[in-house]
């Protein structure tokens, strides 16, 4: 079962907690709710039911005008034909390189609007725009900010493993690196910290994660401090499960 709190003015997350090797791991999606509202992050394929009735608890599912996903992954997009199904109208947007080189390939039958770098989807009373980051952490990564909030949307960047509250103010930076050693999402630590001068520059008053509870601007630079400071690039690890010995 998923649950839904609002976190700021319009925007809701729809968070599942599970438990993956005995850890507890979260889920998240967003839910704008605004003239066109949007959901950002689908979860898998067999998490739609319950992403779907959160989202009812706050608006009829079918009214959905957008759904995004900021790359190419099944938690950003497993469950995308079946919100399509329930909402016919709603639109898939993503970046240039997800439509370029997946969702074209792909037999889906909705709207797609890819994406670049600066562009604005305008909901009503947010307006997202969109920051092509690639290899943070696939080629086709994106994330969006939402101006009218100061939102930042970076999927995978600033999570945290763990049961987590809708709103974390903790330093928990040092954990999230090495979780990313753990899993090896990131190639080099150099594209992602490209990334994080940018969105910092954004001075955002929230960051809305997919795994994890979203950052106070107060708990923000706690977490850009660990990815400048500390290692959290692949290290042999894939998943936790060594492949190959640590590089010296
Ligand atoms: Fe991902
Ligand atoms: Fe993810």
């Amino acid at each position: 079962m998923a649950r839904i709190d609002e976190i700021t003015d319009g925007i809701y997350r729809i968070s599942a907690t599970v438990q993956v090797d005995g850890r507890a791991f979260q889920f998240n999606q967003f839910l704008i709710d605004d003239e066109q509202p949007a959901l950002i992050h689908t979860g898998m394929h067999d998490m739609y039911e319950s992403v779907r009735d959160a989202v009812a608890e706050v608006l009829d599912p079918g009214r959905l005008g957008y759904v995004i996903l900021l790359h190419f992954e099944a938690d950003e997009c497993g469950g995308m034909d079946r919100f399509l199904d329930g909402a016919p109208g709603s639109t898939l947007a993503c970046s240039a390189l997800s439509n370029d080189l997946n969702l074209s390939g792909w037999d889906y039958r909705g709207r797609v609007e890819p994406h670049r770098d600066g562009e604005v989807i305008d909901l009503g009373r947010h307006e997202l725009r969109f920051l092509e980051t690639p290899h943070v952490h696939h080629w086709d990564s994106m994330m969006l900010f939402d101006e009218t909030t100061k939102s930042l949307f970076p999927s995978d960047l600033f999570i945290q493993g763990g049961d987590q509250p809708p709103v974390v103010t903790e330093n928990l930076g040092s954990e999230m690196c090495g979780l990313y050693r753990e899993v090896g999402i990131f190639a080099h630590e150099e594209p992602v910290r490209r990334v994080v001068d940018r969105v910092e520059e954004l001075d955002p008053d929230w960051v809305h994660g997919m795994h994890g509870g979203s950052l106070t601007r107060e708990a923000f630079p706690y977490f850009v401090r660990a990815l400048r400071e500390e290692p959290f690039a692949y290290q042999g690890k894939l998943l936790g499960r060594p492949l190959e010995a640590p590089a010296r």
